[in-house]
């Protein structure tokens, strides 16, 4: 119940922080199966995004390019770097990019997430996490060494449709991921250098802050 009261809220929020052609392009991709963060996730994300104001933000999971742009029309200084591994959904984010007039602030990779961050050498204030949900826990040591002091890691579907905290019960097809996402969660929660909390809202998301030493 009190679930449904601050969902209802937070969605009524997000509504003055996404611009409406945003939730436009947003609606019609998810009605055609291509998947975006939901909307009470992607203001919980702007939230973090606005306390933290990063300079550099590595996205995993381009997709279409809604929550990219939700980002940098968030942060007018930032710079996103951003991998896909489908080349035609990576295009069309890159027209996407473009028509809200932000690409000049984008770096688009195409490529594996485990490959690409194998290779980068610098390193970001903020990670949005939202590729492959089997891949998080091996990516996560990767990530950690990518992100500077202070930083923090926002991980998208770590309770994926409410099957990985048992409140509904998993079809089998799903178990191998669910697991994986559960060590995700227990992998996050045990490191004494993250200060992380998870949150129960729209997928379910985990955000996890480097600490300062
Ligand atoms: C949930 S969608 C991302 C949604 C996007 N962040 C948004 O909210 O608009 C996940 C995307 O990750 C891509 N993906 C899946 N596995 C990947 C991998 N191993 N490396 C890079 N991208 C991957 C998929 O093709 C898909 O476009």
């Amino acid at each position: 119940m009190i679930n449904e009261y601050t969902k209802e809220l937070s969605s009524i929020n997000a509504k003055n922080n996404i611009p409406k052609e945003l939730i436009e392009m947003q609606t019609e991709y998810r009605e055609n199966g291509v998947p975006t963060i939901l909307t009470d996730g992607l203001n919980e994300l702007l939230l973090m995004l606005s306390i933290k104001n990063p300079k550099t933000v590595l996205e995993l999971g381009t997709a279409t390019g809604c929550s990219g742009i939700a980002i940098l029309k968030t942060l007018p200084n930032a710079k996103l770097t951003t991998v896909e591994k489908n080349h035609d959904i990576r295009l069309e984010a890159i027209e996407n990019f473009k028509k809200f007039g932000v690409y000049d602030r984008v770096n688009s990779l195409i490529g594996d997430s485990l490959d690409v961050v194998m290779h980068l050498t610098t390193k970001f204030d903020f990670i949005f996490l939202d590729c492959n949900k089997a891949a998080y826990a091996t990516l996560y040591p990767l990530l950690k060494d990518l992100l500077n002091e202070g930083g923090v890691i926002f991980a998208d579907n770590i309770l994926f449709r409410g099957y990985v905290s048992g409140e509904k019960q998993s079809p089998k097809e799903h178990r191998t991921l669910v697991k994986k996402i559960d060590d995700y969660n227990r992998l996050v929660s045990v490191d004494k250098d993250m200060i992380t909390s998870f949150f129960d809202v729209g997928d379910g998301i985990a955000v996890s802050c480097k600490k300062i030493k």
